[in-house]
């Protein structure tokens, strides 16, 4: 990239109607990593996001949590941004799609669109929920599959046997928020007309824009022909109303990518202390090489649509679109009955973010594929790498200049030879960061620690130090040692910044960067070393999993296509009884078990597995429990039942709100059925 280029960076902007988990952070660190890379190279960088605040999901969220959809996206925001921040994703603004400029740029973007005839309007028939009287998005039905059967699945495909149809295929269907059949009802919609942009998109898709797979991809999409999409909702929706059209919204994919032009917008007018307006805004974009990071599923809307509306607008086309696959945990999706969903703060709280930001980029080489996080396999790399190799430059030989040579460099390197080695690497590792294949970088840098390791354990600084005769010897390895361990920090800065941080910090001198490292330290004291990392013991992975699993966050809570992660039987292993398996008999009279009976039911928005119990106990007030026996049970049929309760369960904080006890159940492979106490149990009863 030429040096003297502005660039612009974006990650897709995430719901806000859920928190951040690691599969997200895949995307956000790539896309940090190349921003700091940039920042580094000493080019103008500006990292722009936002939360993408608009949808159906989100509406109903907000009416569940008894709250307005400002106040939920105004207290997501904040979280995200706390999550982001503590992983180090350091975005030079973070704004909300939710917002004036957005509103006024949306609008923008759909007047050019009209008044150039690119929108139809239609009328269509649509699934509407008589009971929560509103339309119901394909995924918001729930029914049998039309193929193989299977119950409970959505409305738009099937997650048994991947089929894919319309809801009016689906057999039975009901709405997934209020359990009531639904209607069809007609409604205008309106409609960008893709297909007018056909030439241009053959284009850009052909260009280097898109990595190669990518544009084939959406090649072979345009060569199907476009259809036009659908940009309208009806109320109530959360979003922005369309001009002139009463109670129609614009779709939350109409006005999510033009919150990049917004979050810019904003950005520039605080850089510039001044109000600037649309044509100043389309200007400015034109002066940066934007580049998107987005994840594989949502390539339709950058490569296709995105490009299709700057283009009707008059805005300059993204430079690159940088395409990631998905993040899967031990080899398997991210899921919530295997308690693998973890959040960024479930992370956060468990271990150093800077771990997780070197394991993904040394997982990371440009390509749309899926990574996986096996965690035996990031402890061990950690541990390795960061730990055995890399710290263990410094840490061997800071503490012998230390204990011997108050801290003091020596005046030259003793093996500059070696050292000029290490500096040549840089033209390879800048190449790797450009092309965002972060593996590669990696991959040079640990070979060179091992080739630093190498130098100490030949030179045995440890044995020089046994005579104090040899102590300009000493000193000279020790400061080689730390000089070449300097250079590696610089490369791996844009992954590892608060290690750099300290680094800086315990060397002196200028900032650390591909530059800067070409001066060696020499002739000055260091700082004491102090602690720069530890090893991740087993014990602190063990919190990351959610043993109990439950209801952890969907992989993306997305408007129209909420996510999957169908309800799963848990499975355990049958196990034969060993002596540490069986417990004493105190050990069960620990557990208080009682006889409840359910006096209401409900189905949980936005919880694929779950119902809402109220439980009486025979406690002068009832007590909510969520069980995960949506697949089985119609809310309806448990109503009136009395059931057996675990009623000394610690209370269990969940997205939904508070699980005061489990309700006991029998299951096979062939199903589940609720544990019901015989003729003559009362609630309240103790069961023993
Ligand atoms: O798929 C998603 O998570 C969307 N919220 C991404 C939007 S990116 C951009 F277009 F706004
Ligand atoms: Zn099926």
């Amino acid at each position: 990239m030429p040096n003297d280029r502005k660039v612009l960076v974006t990650s897709a902007l995430p719901y806000a109607n859920g928190p951040i988990h690691i599969g997200h952070m895949v995307e956000y660190i790539q896309t940090d990593v190349f921003v700091r890379y940039q920042r580094l190279r000493g080019r103008v960088c500006y990292y722009l996001c936002a939360d993408d605040t608009h949808g159906t999901p989100i509406m109903l969220k907000a009416q569940a949590e008894g709250i307005s959809p400002e106040q939920l996206i105004t207290r997501v925001a904040a979280e995200h941004l706390r999550d982001f921040t503590d992983f180090g994703i350091s975005f030079d603004r973070f704004g909300s799609t939710h917002s004036d400029e957005n509103r006024i740029l949306s609008e923008h973007f759909y007047t050019r669109l009209a008044a150039a005839g690119h929108i139809a309007t239609r009328t269509i028939e649509q699934a509407f929920d008589p009971v929560k009287q509103m339309f119901l998005p394909d995924r918001f039905i729930r029914g049998e599959c039309p193929r193989c059967h299977a119950a409970d699945q959505y409305g738009d495909s099937c997650e048994s046997c991947g089929a894919t149809y319309t809801p009016a295929e689906l057999i039975n269907p009901v709405s997934a928020l209020s359990g009531a059949a639904p209607v069809t009802r007609s409604s205008e919609h309106y409609f960008f007309k893709l297909g007018d942009f056909s030439d241009d998109l053959k284009a850009f898709t052909a260009s280097d824009a898109l990595p190669k797979e990518a544009g084939h991809k959406l090649a072979e999409w345009l060569t199907e022909g476009l259809s036009d999409w659908d940009i309208s909702r009806d109320a109530p929706y959360f979003g922005f109303e369309i001009p002139h059209a009463k109670d129609k919204y614009f779709y939350v994919w109409l006005d999510a990518p033009v919150g990049y032009i917004a979050t810019f917008w904003q950005l520039r007018s605080r850089l510039e202390g001044r109000s600037l307006d649309i044509d100043a805004v389309r200007s400015q974009w034109a002066q940066y090489a934007v580049h998107h990071f987005i994840g594989k599923d949502i390539l339709n809307f950058h490569g296709l649509f995105w490009p299709a509306m700057l283009k009707a607008a008059s805005f300059a086309q993204p430079t690159a679109i940088h395409v990631h696959g998905f993040l899967t945990i031990n080899g398997k999706k991210m899921s919530k009955s295997r308690g693998t969903f973890i959040t960024a703060r479930r992370y956060l709280d468990c271990l150093p973010a800077e771990y997780l930001r070197y394991y993904f980029a040394a997982k990371l080489n440009g390509a749309i594929e899926d990574i996986d996080l096996n965690l035996d396999d990031f402890r061990a790399r950690i541990n390795a790498d960061l730990v055995g190799k890399l710290v263990n430059i410094a840490s061997r030989s800071a503490q012998l200049l230390a204990r011997h040579l108050d801290n003091t460099l020596a005046d030259v390197l003793p093996d500059a030879p070696l050292y000029a080695e290490f500096l040549k690497a840089s033209e390879s590792i800048e190449d790797c960061y450009e092309a965002c294949e972060y593996s590669r970088a990696v991959k040079i840098v640990m070979d060179l620690a091992d080739r630093a390791n190498r130098y100490v354990d030949e030179t045995r600084p440890w044995e020089i130090a046994r005579t104090p005769q040899r102590r300009a010897e000493l000193q000279g390895v020790c400061t080689q040692a730390l000089n070449l361990f300097r250079v590696l920090i610089a490369y791996l800065k844009p992954i590892l910044p608060e290690t750099a941080a300290k680094v800086e910090a315990l060397l002196g001198g200028p900032e650390l960067n591909f530059e800067s490292v070409k001066t060696p330290r020499l002739a000055c004291a260091i700082q004491p070393y102090t602690h720069l990392m530890r090893r991740i013991e087993a014990a602190d992975l063990a919190p990351l999993i959610d043993e109990a699993g439950g209801e952890g966050v969907p992989r993306k809570a997305a408007p129209e296509r909420p996510a999957p992660a169908k309800a799963e039987p848990a499975k355990t292993e049958p196990k034969e009884a060993t002596a540490s398996d069986t417990i004493a008999a105190e050990d069960f009279a620990r557990i208080d078990l009682r006889v409840a009976r359910v006096v209401a039911a409900d189905y949980v928005e936005g919880a694929d597995k779950l119902l809402r119990l109220s439980l009486d106990l025979n406690e002068g007030r009832t007590r909510t429990v969520f069980a995960g026996i949506r697949h089985a049970y119609a809310p309806a049929d448990l109503v009136g039942r009395l059931v057996v309760c675990v009623a000394n369960l610690k209370p269990r904080k969940m997205r939904f709100g508070v699980s005061e006890g489990m309700v006991l159940a029998a299951s096979d492979a062939q199903g589940l059925v609720v544990l019901e106490p015989g003729e003559g149990a009362r609630p309240g009863m103790t069961i023993r």
